[in-house]
């Protein structure tokens, strides 16, 4: 994962007042440590969140910075494998997003360097020190020599001590640049638009194995082999939403906002993506079948498509990606589609781009636009559930499912999309209560289970999720019907399961019962009225939504009661960058 930050102007500026709040809204992609570096060769960092970081900094000008914002892969969480990192001499500074997989075999060609941390990125200021201080290589041709050597992920900042020069380099991991008139044009690179959306609504994003030379006066890119390339400029729209307005937590605020975003996309659909919701649409009606591609909660909308799709006679599957190219056949009449909110996920990266050639279609759904997944398929739909913060995906989650049942809806599925962002409203202000309710009593529980069937299924799995993640409560989302299989071994008396029951299902009913008669504390979502937590209601596809708001609020409500860090639980970061 990890974040980067180049900054080069030609007046000077301010590393605490330019640069790292710039990082600050990169935070979301890691927050294990932080550090910065100026063009003087000072180099600051430390572990933990960036806020306390930007509080404690000593300021500087400088006409360049580079910054990094980490999620520690190779090393642990020290101020020592923080970013930046120098080479011995301090000529050499970087930072790097990504992975470099032959890190060791680098490092084994640079025996006189001296390298101090565990991580797979110091070798890269090594490597240039080497090429450029000791070998006297130009600057261009140490690059082409790292390009042909390197093998894994990065996106690389590469600075040299007193020249205003920053180069970026990249392959596998995102970089964007551009120009800011508010900061006097300075140029600002960045891993992603996130960064600098509220500064410019234009950007340059980098091809693989290209770089790019920016000076205060000018910005050329070149392709591997050192040839000057043009990078068309493309515009965009970004939604700043990073301010938590009266909201404690952004995860509570992206919850609220759902009615809103619900309503945002299928307006959406209806103008400025009715085309591209008919080429999903037509695409589907020709192709064999349909694979989707996604992990984490994506992966659960993925399997509320895989549902609908197969209620509609499609043939439909879903594996988590990670392990797709283990389970899945892409053939020449295959349609996949890849669902991810960041559209940075690598481990959805990585196959999309081993089966580029192989399928009929590559689709997505993804919420960041001009993502690496959406700049990689043929068709797109966005989310536009605006900028999500929390790690934790809620609206963006929310918006996945209506994205996948409007396109059912468009393939012949009976449900009156239009009533759902109502619904949505109507649910989180009568489910709060008992969400806070529960909350309380469930404030230590260490395990917990979720169970449903059909659309219900892929909910508790999410549900799930989240407790997990949010709560560091162990929980397990299960199909009902599996429980008789092993798994009702674990209930005993008090054990929380919560029972996610669409139109009293007999089936669900009776794995209700069968957990009670275990002794468990049952928690029954109903959409008749039934339950102990009581959801809108409407189809099976539409239960899954309301039941997953009542799964969300309670994980958060849980949180607050924990005093945990809720918009970034431990050992996460926003954007799983890493495969
Ligand atoms: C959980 C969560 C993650 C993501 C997963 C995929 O709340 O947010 O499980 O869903 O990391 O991320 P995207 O959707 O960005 O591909």
């Amino acid at each position: 994962m990890c974040g980067i930050i180049g900054i080069v102007s030609k007046d000077t500026h301010s590393i605490k007042h330019d640069t790292l709040p710039l990082l600050k809204r990169l935070e979301y992609r890691g927050y294990d440590s932080a550090g910065v570096a100026t063009l003087a060769g000072d180099i600051q960092k430390q572990t933990g969140h960036i806020g306390p970081f930007i509080d404690s900094v000593t300021d500087h000008r400088t006409q360049a910075s580079i910054a990094h914002t980490r999620w520690a892969t190779h090393g642990g969480v020290t101020a020592l494998n923080a970013h930046p990192h120098a080479d011995g001499t301090g000529q050499f500074m970087i930072v790097h997003n990504g992975i470099l997989e032959n890190a060791d075999a680098l490092r084994a060609s640079l025996p006189n360097e001296s390298l101090v941390s565990e991580t797979d990125s110091e070798v890269v200021a090594a490597f240039f020190h080497d090429r450029i201080g000791v070998q006297g290589l130009t600057t261009d041709a140490a690059i082409h020599e790292f390009i042909g050597a390197a093998e894994g992920t990065y996106a690389i900042l590469l600075m040299q001590r007193d020249d205003p020069t920053v180069y970026a380099i990249k392959h596998n991991s995102p970089l964007a640049l551009t120009r800011a008139s508010s900061m006097h044009g300075a140029t600002i690179l960045a891993s992603d638009i996130t960064a600098f959306g509220h500064l410019s609504d234009e950007a340059q994003f980098f091809e693989d194995q290209t770089y790019c030379r920016i000076t205060p006066d000018s910005v050329a890119f070149f392709n591997a082999a050192g040839d000057p390339i043009e990078i068309e400029p493309k515009s965009f729209e970004w939604k700043d939403d990073a301010s938590l307005d009266e909201y404690p937590h952004f995860m509570i605020k992206e919850i609220m906002e759902q009615p809103t975003t619900s309503r945002r996309l299928l307006e959406s659909l209806k103008t400025m993506q009715a085309a591209e919701l008919d080429t999903f649409a037509t695409t589907l009606k020709k192709a064999r079948r349909v694979v989707f591609l996604s992990c984490g909660t994506s992966y659960h909308a993925s399997l509320i498509g895989a549902f609908l799709l197969n209620q509609l006679n499609y043939e439909a599957h879903t594996v988590i990606a990670s392990e797709f190219e283990n389970f899945i056949l892409v053939d020449p009449s295959t349609f996949v589609i890849a669902i991810s909110q960041s559209g940075e996920t690598m481990d959805v990266i990585l196959p999309l781009k081993r089966i580029e050639n192989q399928a009929m279609k590559i689709g997505s759904i993804v919420n960041v636009p001009y993502s690496t997944i959406q700049r990689h398929s043929d068709t797109t739909l966005e989310l536009l559930a605006g900028q999500e913060i929390c790690v934790a995906s809620t609206k963006a989650y929310t918006n996945q499912v209506i994205m996948l049942i409007k396109l059912a809806e468009r393939l012949g599925y009976d449900v009156d999309c239009d009533k759902i962002p109502g619904r949505i409203e109507e649910c989180l202000a009568s489910i709060d209560g008992i969400a806070r309710e529960l909350a309380v009593e469930l404030k230590h529980t260490r395990e917990m289970y979720v169970l449903g069937r059909g659309a219900a299924y892929p909910m508790a799995r999410e549900i799930a999720l989240k407790l997990k993640e949010i709560d560091y409560i162990h929980a397990e989302g299960m199909m009902a019907g599996e429980l008789k299989h092993g798994t009702l071994a674990l209930i005993e008396d008090g054990t929380p399961v919560i029972c996610l029951i669409h139109d009293d299902n007999p089936a669900m009913r009776s794995s209700t019962r069968e957990v009670e008669a275990r002794g468990a504390r049952s928690i029954v979502v109903s959409n008749t009225g039934s339950g102990e937590v009581n959801v809108p209601a409407g189809c099976e596809a539409e239960f899954a939504i309301y039941s997953c708001l009542f799964g969300h609020l309670l994980s958060y409500y849980i949180g607050v009661e924990r005093n945990l860090p809720i918009d970034k639980p431990r050992n996460l970061a926003k954007s799983v960058t890493v495969g």
